[in-house]
């Protein structure tokens, strides 16, 4: 699968997000997102009372599992993630996203995301700290830092994560660790600059995605622009 490993070959990973999708139509939309040149796939899952809205459960990330190729990687916006994680990893998600702020022993959680077989991540929304993921380094592959307060689509990116996200970049570097960092909310071909230039190689996009008039064509060019910012940022 292409999203795995991309950091070590230094190359961005570009995911439309479901939840700006049709509904109406969702496995053609996942569909359309896989002809469109996307490297995976990203599904929003909320429980109402973690963040105030209600999406979509396992039956949706099945029914994505039946119609691409391409890896899931499912993003939990759940208070209790821990009961949930083998029942979506059935359903076939390849990259689990928990939150940091989520209750419960998330050290456990994500090794069971291993131990199960998908690839373990953890999310921190915009006002937490990076220092809550230092104890948790050793068991996950990726970093998820939201841009915008998850609950809905169509947001504002904010600037103000920036600093954070170069932070984890740096930590990483300097503890020799290649670690997937990707970006939430409000990415578009002008906002992926600041957030690829601070160091983040995977853009989970919906609006801007879903929302163009050739997504192909914003693909691609969400592709050069976060190409060019991130080389620069290993400079
Ligand atoms: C927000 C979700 C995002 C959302 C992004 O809670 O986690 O994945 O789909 O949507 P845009 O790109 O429209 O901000
Ligand atoms: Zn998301």
């Amino acid at each position: 699968m292409n999203y795995r490993n991309s950091i070590a070959r230094e190359e961005i990973a570009i995911l439309p997000s479901l939840l700006a999708a049709d509904f109406g139509c969702l496995g053609s939309e996942a569909k359309r997102a896989e002809a469109a040149g996307a490297d995976a796939l990203h599904i929003d899952i909320m429980d109402g009372h973690f963040v105030p809205n209600l999406s979509m459960g396992p039956d949706v990330v099945a029914m994505a599992r039946r119609h691409v190729r391409i890896p899931l990687s499912v993003h939990l916006m759940l208070s209790q993630p821990g009961t949930y994680l083998e029942k979506f990893i059935r359903a076939g998600a390849d990259i689990l996203l928990i939150h940091v702020e989520a209750e419960g022993d998330l050290g456990a959680m994500l090794r069971e995301i291993r131990r199960l077989g998908a690839r373990p991540g953890l999310t921190l929304n915009p006002g937490t700290a990076a220092d809550l993921l230092w104890p948790y380094l050793e068991d996950i592959d990726e970093v998820l830092c939201m841009t915008v307060n998850p609950g809905y689509g169509g947001q504002q990116f904010m600037t103000s994560v920036v600093p954070k996200i170069q932070a984890i970049r740096d930590h990483f570097r300097a503890h020799g660790m290649e670690k997937d960092i990707s970006v939430d909310g409000g990415i578009d071909a002008r906002t992926v600059k600041a957030a690829a230039g601070a160091g983040c190689n995977v853009l989970i996009a919906g609006t801007s995605l879903y929302g163009a008039d050739n997504m192909p064509d914003a693909i691609s060019r969400m592709r050069t622009v976060a190409q060019e910012a991130f080389r620069q940022s290993r400079k």
